[in-house]
């Protein structure tokens, strides 16, 4: 039986994890996993990595790096389940099932999408470098998050849409098949999460190529802070901890009583040179054990191969079943069972006796028959409409060119509107797509 509320998110396996994604993310997500009021899943969205990165090498490479991140920073695998996307085939058939629900107008408005065709706004392709992974991208992430009827998803801010758009798409489902899914929550960190400073001053990350990665040796851990930018007060002045990337990265490791001896050390004017040593000391002492046993991980793939196969045990225990309910949802079953529909069931339960079973039917009828007049009224609407508009076109001054720029109109309207308005909508594109000028 399900009791504890799960908590669900997904890594993706590109690039190195830095200072800045181990203080926002990972800290926070091995801490929740050695507490018992979760029940936790983590996985490596591999999939997902596939939109940004080609190179089967680097997505290789990547995929074992951050495995063994997550293994050496303490995550706990008996009591989260610790697992590889790729591993759960159950996620690119849900995936298939959710894009049948999913109207392509929902997708249209993503942020990530949206953003990716600004920047080629300049261009004549809007869609020039957008693959079809990048546009459904929202849906491969409800696919993740519904398969596992997750409740809780802990993201930053900039994906807290997407979990809105599976929520959409999964209520979608609830109510064209059976309410199967439970609708999941964004955890988002309370406040403003403290973004971490890269070595030159702007937030750490990697586009701006100023990170420093998480388990450098210390050689070139040491080489990183060195290059930390700082003003050139000398020795002796006091300086200002607050503007300074140094104090900040040492205030977001060090303990509090040594960050307050720090401070009055800035006041007594320690000198930019012996800061950085003592930053670096620090910070090397601090992510020491656990660099060394992602060294010892990194080495042993087989190691991590085996954690995740277990993983993928444990989360298919949950996804295998309930894909099997879902795919017999939707009508795709075994050909020799019979299935119950939700309707036929209600229809047993309400009609008890002969007269309840004809009120239903009257009631039914009358149904159909307002249906069927509010139908014919908005017929008569649309052509009203669309008398209208031809009117507005031959009185034109190139009624051609009008012709074309409201059929357009009318596929763009089609194409952001709700599914009951898209309706009367394509009506009357219909009908005037099949006007003779
Ligand atoms: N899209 C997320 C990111 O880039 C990663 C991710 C994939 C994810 N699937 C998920 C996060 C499901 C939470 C839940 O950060």
């Amino acid at each position: 039986m399900q009791t504890k509320q799960r908590v669900l998110t997904g890594i993706t396996t590109t690039g190195v994890p830095h200072l800045g994604n181990y203080l926002g993310a990972l800290k926070p997500a091995i801490a929740a996993s050695q507490s018992d009021q979760y029940d936790g899943f983590y996985f490596l969205a591999d999939y997902h990595a596939l939109i940004k990165c080609q190179d089967p090498q680097v997505l290789h490479r990547s995929t074992q790096e951050i495995a063994a991140i997550w293994l050496a920073l303490g995550l706990n695998t008996d009591k989260v389940t610790f697992y590889r996307q790729s591993d759960i085939v159950e996620i690119p058939q849900l995936c298939w099932l959710l894009s049948c629900m999913t109207a392509k107008g929902l997708m249209n408005r993503s942020h990530a999408y949206k953003a990716a065709i600004d920047d080629n706004l300049q261009q004549g392709d809007h869609d020039q470098g957008i693959s079809m992974g990048l546009f459904s991208y929202p849906i491969l992430m409800a696919a993740d998050i519904l398969l596992f009827n997750a409740h809780y998803i802990p993201v930053g801010k900039d994906q807290i849409q997407h979990i809105e758009m599976c929520r959409d798409i999964a209520a979608r489902f609830n109510k064209v098949y059976q309410p199967l899914f439970n609708l999941p929550q964004a955890m988002v960190a309370h406040g403003e999460p403290k973004i971490l400073s890269g070595l030159d001053g702007r937030k750490m990350s990697k586009s701006y190529g100023n990170i420093i990665p998480l388990f450098a040796p210390s050689d070139q851990l040491r080489k990183l802070i060195n290059q930390i930018i700082t003003n050139s007060l000398k020795p002796g002045q006091p300086k200002d901890p607050d503007t300074c990337t140094l104090f900040e990265i040492y205030n977001a490791f060090a303990t509090s009583t040594a960050v307050e001896q720090m401070r009055q050390r800035y006041a007594n004017g320690i000198g930019w040179g012996q800061m950085k040593q003592e930053l670096f000391e620090y910070l090397d002492t601090y992510l020491s054990p656990a660099r060394q046993r992602f060294e010892h991980i990194i080495q042993d793939p087989q190691y991590i191969e085996t954690q995740l196969q277990q993983g993928a045990v444990k989360a298919r225990q949950y996804s295998q079943p309930f894909m099997a309910q879902l795919c017999a949802v939707v009508g795709i079953t075994a050909l020799d069972k019979t299935l119950a529909t939700p309707r036929e069931k209600n229809v047993v339960k309400q009609a008890k006796s002969g007269d309840e079973h004809s009120s239903i039917l009257a009631g039914r009828q009358k149904a159909i028959a307002i249906a069927r007049q509010r139908e014919a009224e908005q017929m008569a609407q649309v052509q009203a409409e669309l008398d209208q508009l031809l009117a507005a076109i031959k009185n034109a001054s190139d009624p051609q060119a009008a012709y074309a720029a409201q059929i357009q109109k009318l596929q763009q309207a089609i194409t952001y509107a709700t599914n009951k308005q898209s309706k009367l909508l394509r009506k009357k594109l219909q009908l005037l797509q099949a006007v003779v000028l």
